[in-house]
């Protein structure tokens, strides 16, 4: 497999073309932002972390059923995926309140929800990625009601297979998003990442966030918190 230009580079990744034109390389950077690239920093080893752990938890939810990107983890820091066109969604689950829901409802951070709340936001980064409901979805054809439904089917039995998987390394899943693409055949396969940058994970006993929060809020510990949530899901 060779890799070749660099067709795409986000906030957190690069994705290289390669010699075959269904496949693409992924690359993870240390970069790091939040409130839409407002503040910006570096998280030392955050790429690896993400990789692997991204790589680690797409291969559970593929056994659990849910078809993904994930072809091959390459190196510490890059992945070869299937080659999607993202459908522009952000897949949000939640399980307990915190962050703009908290906001938005005026409902204390750590209250848990009667039951996991889906939502999606537009991605749209001059827009700010706002809120979108499934009839705007299906109104400016973002997704087919088909689509939706398979989406909104796959968002929830990822959630239970990373609750379970989280809850067994001691850590609450919070909230999430997750993003999916859609092959060549129209076939929808989970895709980008899962890591501590798109969870909220809590120590299970303390409360004590172990994900981009601590950036997010200037709560210090940020290096150590990502690589606490890799060693207990993988040892390492
Ligand atoms: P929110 O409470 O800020 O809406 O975030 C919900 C979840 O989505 C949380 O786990 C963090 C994640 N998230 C991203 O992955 N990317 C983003 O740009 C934002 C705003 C949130
Ligand atoms: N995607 C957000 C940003 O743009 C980061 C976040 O809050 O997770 O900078």
């Amino acid at each position: 497999m060779q890799k070749l230009e660099m067709i795409y580079e986000g906030k957190a990744k690069k994705v290289y073309a390669t010699d075959d034109p269904a496949l693409c390389i992924v690359s993870y950077k240390d970069d790091a932002t939040a409130f839409n690239g407002l503040k910006k920093g570096t998280i030392v080893g955050k790429g690896s972390v993400n990789n692997r752990m991204s790589n680690y938890l797409m291969k559970l939810i593929a056994e659990a059923g849910v078809p993904t990107h994930l072809v091959e983890e390459l190196n510490d820091r890059e992945t070869l995926v299937k080659r999607v066109k993202i459908v522009p969604l952000e897949v949000i689950i939640r399980n307990v309140a915190a962050g703009s829901f908290s906001k938005r409802f005026g409902v204390e951070e750590g209250r848990s929800l009667a039951c996991p709340v889906l939502e999606f936001s537009y991605k749209d980064d001059a827009l700010g990625d706002p809120m979108i409901n499934n009839s705007h979805i299906l109104a400016l054809e973002l997704a087919t009601e088909q689509e939706l439904e398979t989406i909104s089917n796959y968002a929830m039995k990822v959630n239970e297979v990373l609750k379970e998987r989280f809850l067994a390394a001691e850590l609450e899943l919070v909230d999430f998003k997750i993003e999916f693409g859609k092959l060549p055949s129209g076939e929808i396969v989970l895709a980008d990442e899962i890591s501590p940058d798109t969870c909220r994970l809590w120590d299970v006993h303390t409360h004590e966030k172990l994900d981009k929060d601590r950036f997010r809020r200037d709560l210090g510990g940020v290096e150590d918190a990502y690589i606490e949530v890799a060693r207990r899901l993988m040892g390492n």
